[in-house]
């Protein structure tokens, strides 16, 4: 610290005046003080007090802040923001369904927007109140006074600011000592140097240069000509030899990254489709016919002597149903397994019940009559294009063969999903040995029920046999 600066100007300036500063021993002292400026007309003033004083505000004449104003404004604009981005981005630049969602609807953006209203409001409020308050300040002029500290304390100020425009030097010093003050100053510049000390300029200095280092660093790996191995931070993270989900590819003409899965793929360890386990029927036993390869059709009038059912190309539309669909629900015919390939065995049971009783009984009932929730509602709401859930009793269905119930699962059929993504195969062929003895359960005579259970029919009111005269063609385990 040898060396000195010249000081800039030697003739010694009086300091700037900034306003006149009156002490009170008690804020009553203080309100009359600041009524009696306020009603001269000054309105730059201020107040400091140890403790918030009720009435200060009026008193010095002061409006209400515009503040909430803004942050009202700015609410506004985060709700119209997120309203607006969100139609753009979902709804016209890049339509894309969410969960079966409308495109730019509002519900579905309330979230957002409720969040952008909240963020826009809460900064606003915050930088609103520093840019109000002209903050952040490092020094105030009222601060040279060093009889001011004691404002935190145990007295009270009142200051006219001269930037005031009816100020007067002289005048506001005559009506602040009318007030009755314990002490009267003018407020001067703050003349103490403004500058950092040199220490700090250096210390700060010295933290830039070391906080490019690892940028610099980072930057030679990148972009340095040097032939020498290079230093790498992570290596096998900068240099993954991948492609990120909608990123160009090179490799492919069509310069997709993400590829459509190539037709006929099978990952490893599940090839399933030769196993009637997963199929409902079996393969190998498929027979090509000309006009239809692999699937054959029949209309569904199974022959009443137990023969398999003929199969009968769909007709096609200049046949003889003018492309009418079929009176009878048209399901393929296939070599259909009819012995379940799963034990039925208690476990089995209790897994299709709590299947059946999850999976489908919303739609068919409890009980497999096509009675459930869903479909009472949709009954309710009398809409038109509500399909009745089959009942799982009715002929057609009960003398199915366990395979095409297990197709019906895996596959859906007509207006019923596929529940494959859902249920495993063999918890699938679980609810097929559940659905069997459900409809066992409906057909059964007296003989079924083991004697030691019978007395518990007694308490049964109405044995439920929706088709009386159907014969026992069910069997859980057929042949
Ligand atoms: C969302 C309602 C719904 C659920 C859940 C549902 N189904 Fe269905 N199911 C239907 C409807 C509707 C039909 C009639 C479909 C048609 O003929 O177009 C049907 C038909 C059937 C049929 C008869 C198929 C045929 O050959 O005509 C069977 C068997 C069946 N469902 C079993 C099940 C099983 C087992 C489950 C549970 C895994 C299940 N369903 C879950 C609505 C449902």
């Amino acid at each position: 610290m040898s060396e000195h600066k010249p000081r800039k100007s030697i003739e010694k300036k009086m300091p700037k005046a900034f306003g006149w500063m009156a002490e009170y021993q008690d804020e009553n002292n203080l309100l009359a003080a600041a009524r009696k400026v306020r009603d001269s007309g000054y309105t730059k003033t201020d107040a400091f007090t140890p403790f918030p004083v009720h009435g200060i505000d009026e008193a010095l004449g002061i409006k209400p802040t515009i503040l909430p104003f803004i942050v009202l404004c700015a609410g506004f604009t985060g709700l119209a923001t997120a309203l607006l981005m969100q139609w753009w981005t979902n709804g016209f630049d890049y339509k894309y369904i969410i969960s079966g969602k409308p495109f730019g609807i509002t519900p579905a953006s309330i979230p957002i927007a409720f969040e952008l209203t909240v963020l826009f409001s809460a900064f606003t409020a915050f930088l609103g109140m520093i840019a109000l308050n002209s903050l952040p300040k490092f020094s105030n002029p009222v601060f040279t006074n060093p009889r001011f500290d004691r404002a935190t304390n145990d007295r009270f100020f009142l200051f006219v600011e001269a930037t005031d425009k009816y100020y007067n030097r002289e005048s506001v010093k005559e009506l602040l000592g009318g007030t009755h003050p314990d002490s009267l100053d003018e407020v001067l510049e703050d003349t103490t140097p403004s500058t950092l000390p040199q220490p700090i300029i250096l210390a700060l200095l010295l933290l830039v240069v070391a906080g490019l280092i690892p940028g610099m660093i980072i930057l030679n790996m990148r972009a340095g000509f040097s032939t020498a191995p290079r230093f790498h931070v992570f290596f096998d993270m900068d240099f993954q030899p991948k492609k990120k989900a909608q990123q160009q590819t090179t490799i492919f003409v069509d310069g997709r990254t993400m590829r459509p899965q190539v037709a006929g793929t099978i990952a490893r360890g599940q090839l399933e489709e030769q196993d009637p386990f997963y199929l409902g029927y079996d393969p190998s036993k498929l027979t090509m016919s000309n006009d239809s390869p692999s699937v054959l059709f029949v209309s569904l009038q199974t022959p009443a002597d137990g023969k398999p059912p003929i199969a009968v190309p769909p007709a096609t539309k200049d046949e003889k149903t003018g492309g009418q669909p079929p009176a009878t629900p048209v399901v393929p015919v296939l070599p259909w397994i009819v012995k379940l390939p799963i034990e039925a065995n208690e476990d089995n049971m209790k897994v299709g019940k709590l299947k059946f009783e999850t999976y489908c009984s919303a739609c068919h009932g409890y009980g497999g009559y096509g009675d459930g929730l869903v479909h009472k509602r949709a009954d309710a709401l009398a809409q038109g294009y509500w399909l009745p859930p089959t009942s799982l009793h009715i002929d057609r269905v009960s003398k199915q063969p366990v395979g095409q119930i297990f197709n019906t699962i895996t596959k859906g059929q007509g207006k019923m999903a596929s529940y494959a993504s859902s249920l495993t195969p063999k918890e699938r062929w679980s609810i097929v040995l559940y659905v069997r003895a459900l409809q066992r359960s409906r057909n059964a005579n007296i003989d079924d029920v083991p004697v030691e259970s019978r007395f518990l029919l007694d308490e049964d009111p109405k044995p439920v046999d929706p088709k009386p005269e159907s014969t026992n063609s069910v069997e859980v385990t057929s042949k």
